[in-house]
């Protein structure tokens, strides 16, 4: 009796103690599972949701279900994008072997680049620091700015469908530059969305 009952009341503290433990977790699978239904959410308002989701999903946990920070991470990954094509570019342009045709398209392109790498740290740098009476101008100034980097980026592109452009740089630059306009078009319509929630 006395045994039985002691065997009871371990198992009835084992249980308690398995839910004490297991509770948190449980609540840190929930989280989880909210961020990642937010951010597929957010995604499939884009143009090119595959790519939304493969370019932020690391940084689901940062970005929890925050309009705001979803926009800003997506302007992030679209920076780090257009400064690391914008640099191999630069580098291209000067390697040997090239037509003058390719290469005075490789600077254009460069330079372009450059404006778009310049509207997105602006756009970055405006959302992190606005006061909140402000709401309307700011995202208005970074919708135009958002808008203006897309603008140079398939001007950029452009330049690159043009004849006699050599066929393995057009793959290879070619297809960096249009992931950068998808990118940014994403970053556009992210910014939308958090335009339209904030109140
Ligand atoms: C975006 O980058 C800025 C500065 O590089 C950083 O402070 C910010 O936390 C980043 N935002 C997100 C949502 O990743």
């Amino acid at each position: 009796m006395a045994s039985s009952s002691f065997v009871t009341s371990f198992l009835l503290t084992l249980s308690f103690t398995c839910c004490i433990f297991s509770s948190p977790s449980v609540a840190r699978n929930d989280a989880q599972k909210t961020n990642n239904e937010f951010m597929k959410t957010s995604c499939s308002a884009t143009t090119y949701p595959k790519l939304c989701l493969a370019s932020l999903s690391s940084l689901a946990g940062a970005i929890q279900t925050s309009p705001k920070l979803m926009a800003c991470a997506a302007l992030n990954v679209t920076l780090a994008s257009a400064i690391s094509t914008s640099t191999m570019m630069s580098k291209l342009s000067h390697s040997h072997g090239m037509e003058p045709k390719e290469v005075g398209a490789m600077r254009d392109c460069v330079e372009e680049l450059g404006d778009s790498v310049y509207e997105l740290k602006k756009s970055i740098a405006e959302m992190g620091s606005f006061k909140s009476s402000d709401f309307q101008l700011m995202i208005s100034d970074v919708q135009t700015w958002v808008s203006a980097a897309l603008t140079d980026e398939t001007t950029c592109s452009d330049g690159f469908e043009e004849n006699g452009m050599n066929g393995k740089l057009k793959t290879i630059v070619g297809g960096r530059i249009v992931k950068i306009a998808q990118l940014t078009s994403n970053a556009l319509a992210l910014i939308n969305r958090y335009a339209s929630v904030h109140d």
